[in-house]
């Protein structure tokens, strides 16, 4: 049994996770499923309940930046850290050298921990009552789309974890920036926080995921090319422009279209289910997973979608959306 809690019974979340249980709980991003990060049996809940492969490292979910110290060796990166300090709290991860307490779960093995101050007042508060770091990936079944409700959470893990803290929609919608500080520094997932306000704070930072995805190899563990997939198959074409020729191939079919509003007009007279994702990037990003799960959930065999300019959260939204592809690109 899930049981579902509200913000006020925020104390029996803590509770719960004090005791070696498994919540999900809001942040700005996604919603993450929370165990007790010092904690390895705590740890094991979850990659037991999402079904995910033990080889894919977890973030650890820290109340301040000042924590980082008390589970990553910050020595010789405090002048990049301190540049990086007007992106915290928020949607960005660091991967930095782990300290030796970290258990091995966390990090799959691996000698450098991820770790993020989550910007959402109820993940902050949650952290703050438990006590210590929180290891938490998205809340969804090893490669669905990450959940952006406490209903999304409860389609994929009900009778799976002990609770969900309900906290509304999140804000953002897409999974935080992973960067890497361990040499050069390195984005390993695009994410919530743009490229383009890192490279603000830091100067340069190099790309190895966008070349590697293209060659279909696995540039970091975890970020395996089929990811963030509907049960629908995906059809990704390259500009909008492919829409009607590629959706017309497909009128047999059930179609879903996850489209942009001004996309959504060039394909008035095609046959199919639509979801909307709004006009500018903030909605889209916001609303890109509920409609790949709504789409699903309208029984469509097929989802059509096309890809952004590269750039702000477009970034993300693209490498979802090839993720979702599992690579393939139309035109
Ligand atoms: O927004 C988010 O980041 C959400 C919320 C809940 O915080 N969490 C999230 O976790 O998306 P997850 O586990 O779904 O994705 C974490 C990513 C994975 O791609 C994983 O490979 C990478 O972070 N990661 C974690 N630890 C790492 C490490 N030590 N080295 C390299 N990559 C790491
Ligand atoms: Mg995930």
């Amino acid at each position: 049994m899930t049981r579902i809690l509200y913000p006020e019974q925020l104390e029996q979340a803590a509770a719960i996770l004090q005791s070696g249980g498994v919540v999900a709980f809001p942040t700005e991003t996604v919603y993450g499923l929370g165990a007790d990060g010092i904690n390895p049996v705590a740890v094991q809940k979850i990659y037991r309940a999402k079904n995910r492969p033990a080889s894919d490292p977890l973030i650890l979910h820290l109340e301040r930046p000042l924590d980082f110290a008390a589970v990553a060796d910050l020595r010789g990166r405090e002048a990049l850290l301190e540049r990086l300090a007007p992106l915290m709290p928020g949607a960005l991860t660091l991967v930095l050298p782990k300290l030796p307490h970290i258990p091995l779960e966390v990090t799959a093995g691996g000698s450098s921990v991820a770790v993020r101050v989550p910007a959402h007042p109820l993940a902050q508060a949650l952290i703050a009552a438990v006590g210590v770091p929180l290891a938490a990936p998205s809340a969804n079944l090893f490669s669905r789309p990450s959940p952006t409700s406490a209903q999304m959470v409860l389609e994929d893990l009900d009778g799976r974890i002990d609770a969900v803290l309900d906290g509304g929609s999140c804000p953002i919608g897409l999974e935080s920036t992973v960067l890497s500080l361990l040499g050069a520094p390195t984005l390993l997932r695009p994410g919530g926080v743009v490229l383009e306000q890192i490279e603000a704070c830091i100067g340069e930072v190099l790309l190895p995921y966008e070349t590697l995805s293209e060659q279909h190899i696995q540039p970091a563990p975890g970020m395996l090319l089929k990811h963030y997939s509907p049960r629908a198959q995906m059809l990704l074409v390259s500009t909008p422009k492919l829409l009607l020729e590629v959706g017309a191939r497909y009128q047999e079919q059930r179609l879903g279209l996850l489209l942009p509003s001004q996309s959504l007009e060039h394909v008035k007279h095609l046959r199919a289910e639509r979801f909307d994702l709004g006009a500018d990037d903030l909605s889209i990003a916001m609303r890109l997973f509920a409609g790949l799960r709504a789409l699903d959930a309208l029984g469509c065999t097929h989802i059509l979608a096309h890809k952004f300019t590269n750039r702000g959260l477009g970034r993300a939204l693209n490498d979802r959306l090839y993720r979702a592809a599992s690579g393939k690109v139309i035109g």
